[in-house]
C-alpha cells in the first residue's frame, strides 16, 4: 500500500508540474482528485486492508489527498498567471495606455450668442421673457399695427399654418404678450427666440433664425435712451472701439423708426463684411408707436418707450467670419466643434 500511495504522489506531482493549459488542469483534477480518480481508487482499496493496517494507511491517503490539492492550487495559479502573460505578449492589448477621453460636447454657438447677448442685457436690468414660436395673425400684424392687407406684411414672408396661425415672422408680438403680462408695470425685457420666414434659402438668408427683441415701456423714455443702450450693447458685444450710427427707416409698430448700424472691425479701412462701407446693420428699432402700447394695455398719453430687434446669427458670423448661414441648422460636427 505505502508503494502504491508513493507511486501516485509521484505520478500525480510529476505530471501537475508539466501542464501548460486550464484544460489540462482540469482533465488533471478529474484524473487525480476527482469522483472516479486515482485517489478515490485508493481510498476504496483501504478496505482491502488487514484491519490493524487501515487507520495508518488511511492516515497517509489523506496526507497525500491533501498534498495533491496544494500542489494543484499552486500549480493552477502558475498556469493562469502563464496564460495572461502569453496574451498580453502576443495581442496588441496594452493596458498601460491611457483610457480614451469621453469628450462632453459644447453649447451650440447659437446658444453661446444668445448668452452673451443675454449678460449684456442683463446687466443692464433687462429680464428675459419668452413668448410662443406659433403665433396669430393677431399678435404678429393686427396688434403690431399692422392690418390685414397693409402693404407693410410684405416686410415679412410668411408661413401660414391655416388663415389665422403662422410661424413668428419676428419676435415683435412677444410685445403684446410682455405689455399685456406686466401692465400696468414699467417694463425692460428682452425677448429672444426662433423666427420663421417663408424665403429662399441662401447663404445669407435661412427660413428659420433667431432675433433678440428688446422692449421698454416707462414714463420718460426717449429715442437717446435707446441710442445709449445700443451704444454700450456694441461695445460689450464687440469692443469698445464700436461706434453706433442711426439712419431713419420704417416699421409699422414703432414712431420714429431707425436702423442701427455699428462701426465695422476694420475700421473704416473697408472690408468685405461691411462691403467697404465700414458700418454693419445691428437692429430695427423705434420708439414703441402708440397704438401698439394701447393695444398692450398702456395709455400712450401717459405710457412710451422704446424697442429694437436684432439678429443672432448675422453677427455671430460677421465675429467668426462664418459665410453660409446654413451652417448653423446643418449639424455638420466639422463646424459645430470650431466654436
Ligand atoms: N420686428 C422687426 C423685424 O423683424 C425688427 C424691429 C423690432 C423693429 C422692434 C423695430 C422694433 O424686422
Amino acid at each position: 500500500m505505502k508503494e502504491k500511495i508513493q507511486e501516485l504522489r509521484n505520478s500525480g506531482l510529476g505530471k501537475l508540474e508539466k501542464l501548460v493549459t486550464t484544460d489540462q488542469l482540469s482533465d488533471w483534477h478529474r484524473d487525480f482528485l476527482g469522483r472516479k480518480g486515482e485517489l478515490t481508487l485508493l481510498l476504496k482499496q483501504l478496505g482491502e486492508l488487514p484491519a490493524e493496517e487501515r487507520p495508518a494507511a488511511g492516515k497517509e491517503v489523506n496526507r497525500l489527498k491533501l498534498e495533491l490539492q496544494e500542489a494543484f492550487d499552486t500549480n493552477q495559479d502558475r498556469v493562469r498567471q502563464q496564460q495572461l502573460q502569453q496574451e498580453l505578449d502576443s495581442d496588441d492589448l496594452d493596458v498601460t495606455l491611457p483610457g480614451r477621453p469621453c469628450s462632453p460636447g459644447h453649447l451650440h454657438l447659437t446658444t453661446q450668442t444668445l448668452r452673451k447677448i443675454y449678460r449684456i442685457f442683463q446687466e443692464m436690468g433687462f429680464q428675459v421673457y419668452e413668448a410662443p414660436d406659433v403665433e396669430t395673425d393677431e399678435y404678429n400684424f393686427q396688434l403690431l399695427n399692422i392690418p390685414e392687407y397693409h402693404p407693410a406684411r410684405d416686410m415679412w414672408d410668411t408661413f401660414w399654418v391655416n388663415d389665422e396661425v403662422v410661424l413668428r415672422t419676428h419676435t415683435s408680438p412677444g410685445q403684446i404678450r410682455a405689455m399685456r403680462e406686466y401692465h400696468p408695470n414699467p417694463i425692460r425685457v428682452i425677448l429672444p427666440g426662433k423666427c420663421y420666414r417663408y424665403e429662399q434659402i441662401t447663404p445669407r438668408s435661412e427660413h428659420q433664425f433667431f432675433q433678440v427683441e428688446g422692449l421698454t415701456v416707462g414714463r420718460n423714455i426717449r429715442l437717446t435712451d435707446l441710442i445709449g443702450v445700443m451704444t454700450e450693447f456694441a461695445k460689450k458685444m464687440y469692443g469698445q472701439q464700436r461706434q453706433i450710427r442711426i439712419r431713419g427707416s420704417y416699421f409699422p409698430f414703432t414712431e420714429p423708426s431707425i436702423e442701427i448700424d455699428m462701426s465695422c472691425t476694420c475700421e473704416g479701412a473697408g472690408c468685405r463684411l461691411c462691403k467697404k462701407t465700414g458700418w454693419l446693420e445691428i437692429a430695427g428699432a423705434g420708439m414703441v408707436h402708440p397704438v401698439v402700447l394701447s393695444n398692450g394695455g398702456y395709455d400712450p398719453e401717459e405710457w412710451n418707450g422704446f424697442a429694437f430687434g436684432m439678429g443672432v446669427e448675422r453677427p455671430a458670423m460677421l465675429k467668426h467670419g462664418i459665410d453660409d448661414i446654413r451652417y448653423f441648422y446643418s449639424n455638420d460636427l466639422r463646424f459645430l466643434r470650431q466654436f
